[in-house]
């Protein structure tokens, strides 16, 4: 079939706004959204940008908006986005992040608010030389945050960040989370110090965004809600 990529370019040397190229692809209906892309590149525009390395949703590098919902473009199937031979399917940069030039966007932000949340663990006990063993019960408590691959896909997603670009984000919150649930770890305090404020977990309004846009199906509107939940119980 083919179908019509509308992409969103910018050159910041010679464009002073974005602005959308169209591009004719034959694809098969399983082929990914990144295949399309990558015909492109190959053999009509070397010029246009993405990330990608894995092609496997593994990297978490090529996470981008595409029809509108965020996701990535190596687990998008072209069949879930065009239905039919000629149709037009947009694919534009994460929102909330600087866009450095066509679909590749500056993650500084994004990762300044992760390191924010010290994502690591962190133990006031002595390992004694082996390893910190935990019951399988206690690693279910966090088990599905531990698959976030960083592809901010819930950052762009998240419509709080629309009108509150200091809000830390989703993928910042599912990491302290993973962190703040785990029995081996005694770093709350400190991450508490980051979370509990206007800026921190708060803003979050339950939209469900992030959590529809997760390729990983990271429980994340629900990891925040309990975060939440944590701080209020700490205070009493
Ligand atoms: Fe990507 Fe999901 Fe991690 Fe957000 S929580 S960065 S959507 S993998
Ligand atoms: Fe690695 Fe898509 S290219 S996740």
């Amino acid at each position: 079939m083919n179908i019509i990529l509308k992409i969103q370019r910018f050159n910041p040397d010679t464009d002073k706004e974005p602005y959308f190229q169209e591009f004719s692809v034959e694809v098969d209906p399983n082929d990914r959204l990144l295949d399309g892309l990558m015909k492109v590149k190959q053999f009509q525009d070397g010029s246009l940008c993405f990330r990608k390395s894995c092609a496997h949703g593994v990297c978490g590098s090529d996470g981008m908006r595409i029809n509108g919902s965020d996701g990535l473009a190596c687990k998008t199937l072209v069949k879930d986005v065009a239905g039919k031979d000629g149709e037009v399917v947009t694919v534009e940069p994460l929102a909330h992040l600087p866009v450095q030039r066509d679909l590749i966007v500056d993650q500084t932000d994004f990762f300044e608010k992760y390191r924010a949340v010290k994502p690591f663990l962190i133990s006031d006990t002595e390992s004694e030389g082996k390893e910190r063993v935990q019951s399988q019960d206690e690693r279910m408590v966090f088990d599905d945050t531990t698959n976030c691959i960083l592809c901010a896909s819930c950052y762009s997603a998240c419509p709080v960040l629309d009108d509150e670009p200091a809000f830390i984000g989703p993928a910042a919150i599912v990491q302290a989370y993973r962190f703040l649930a785990d029995s081996r770890d005694s770093g709350t305090r400190e991450r508490f110090d980051v979370l509990d404020t206007p800026n921190g977990v708060w803003p979050c309004e339950n939209h469900f965004k992030c959590t529809k846009a997760c390729p990983r199906s990271i429980m994340i509107t629900k990891r925040i809600n309990q975060t939440k939940q944590m701080i209020k119980k700490d205070k009493g």
